[in-house]
C-alpha cells in the first residue's frame, strides 16, 4: 500500500494528511472545563454539603470552617473540627487543601494523562508524526517527579476506602436509613473511581507485574485473578480516568445544587 506524504512548510505542518490534531484539541477542551472547574470548588468550601450527602472536593473533610460558608461540612463531621487558629487568613477554609489533594496528584501523574497532556502542550504531534520539531524530554529533566506515581496510589486507594465510606454513610441521615438521588449519585462516584484506580498501572504491577510465573506451584494463585481483573480494568483505563473525572465534577455539582436550594433532592427521608 503506497502512503500519501504532504510536503508543506507553513506554521504547525507536519507529513500527517489526516485529522491528527483533533484529538489533542478535545483533550484540552475536556483537561480545561473539568480540571478548571474541580480546581476552582475545591478553593471554595460553600455547598458542599446536603444531609447525609458531602461533595469529593472536601472528603475526607479533615477541618472544616466554624462559619461564613453556606452548606459547609458541619463541624461534627469534619474528622478533626473546626479549622484551627493557625490557618493563615489569606487561604480560604477548605478541607480540599488536607486529605482529597491526593486525588489530584494521582491524576496528574496518572500515565493516561501525562500522554494526554503531554500531546497537548509539550508535543502535539507525538512520536509518530514526522516533520515537526519535538522538545519533550520524557520524565528525564523537569518532569522526573512523574516518576512519583506509585507513591501517590497509596493515597489514592486511601481516599477511596474514604468515599466509598461516606457513599455508605449517604444511606442514613440522623440515624435514619433511607436512599436519595445524591446516595446514588455518590456510590456511582465511588464506584467509577474504584475502576479508574485499580485499572492503574502502578496497581496493576504492584499486585502481579514483578512475578514470572502464576502458576508455578501448580495453582492458579488469587493473585493472577486479581492481576486478570486489573488487566480488564487497565484496557480501559481511558475510559475511567473520562468517565471518573466527569462524574466527579458531576457529584460536586449536585450537591453544589441541592446544598444552595436551586435543586429539589429526592430521597424517603423528605
Ligand atoms: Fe493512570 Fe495510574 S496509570 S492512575
Amino acid at each position: 500500500m503506497q502512503t500519501r506524504i504532504a510536503q508543506s512548510d507553513t506554521f504547525a505542518s507536519t507529513q500527517r494528511t489526516d485529522r491528527w490534531w483533533v484529538a489533542p484539541i478535545l483533550t484540552a477542551a475536556g483537561l480545561v472545563i473539568f480540571f478548571g472547574y474541580l480546581t476552582i470548588r475545591a478553593f471554595d468550601a460553600t455547598y458542599v454539603w446536603y444531609d447525609p450527602y458531602i461533595s469529593p472536593t472536601v472528603a475526607p473533610p479533615l477541618f472544616t470552617p466554624a462559619s461564613g460558608y453556606p452548606g459547609a461540612v458541619p463541624v461534627e463531621h469534619a474528622w478533626l473540627g473546626e479549622f484551627p487558629a493557625w490557618w493563615p487568613a489569606f487561604l480560604p477554609q477548605s478541607p480540599a487543601f488536607f486529605i482529597p489533594w491526593m486525588a489530584i496528584a494521582f491524576r496528574f501523574t496518572c500515565y493516561y494523562y501525562r500522554g494526554a497532556y503531554y500531546k497537548v502542550a509539550l508535543s502535539p504531534p507525538s512520536c509518530a508524526v514526522r516533520g515537526m520539531a519535538r522538545p519533550y524530554r520524557g520524565e528525564t529533566a523537569l518532569l522526573v517527579f512523574q516518576n512519583l506515581h506509585r507513591y501517590t496510589l497509596y493515597g489514592a486507594v486511601f481516599l477511596l476506602a474514604c468515599l466509598w465510606w461516606e457513599g455508605v454513610a449517604a444511606f442514613f441521615r440522623n440515624g435514619q436509613f433511607g436512599v436519595g438521588v445524591g446516595t446514588v449519585v455518590m456510590l456511582i462516584n465511588a464506584g467509577l473511581l474504584t475502576g479508574y484506580t485499580f485499572g492503574c498501572h502502578s496497581w496493576r504491577h504492584l499486585i502481579g507485574g514483578q512475578l514470572d510465573c502464576f502458576t508455578c506451584d501448580n495453582a492458579v494463585s488469587p493473585r493472577y485473578r486479581l492481576w486478570k481483573s486489573s488487566s480488564w480494568l487497565n484496557e480501559r483505563h481511558m475510559a475511567f480516568a473520562w468517565f471518573s473525572l466527569v462524574w466527579v465534577a458531576f457529584t460536586d455539582l449536585y450537591i453544589y445544587l441541592v446544598s444552595s436550594g436551586a435543586l429539589r433532592d429526592l430521597n424517603t427521608w423528605s
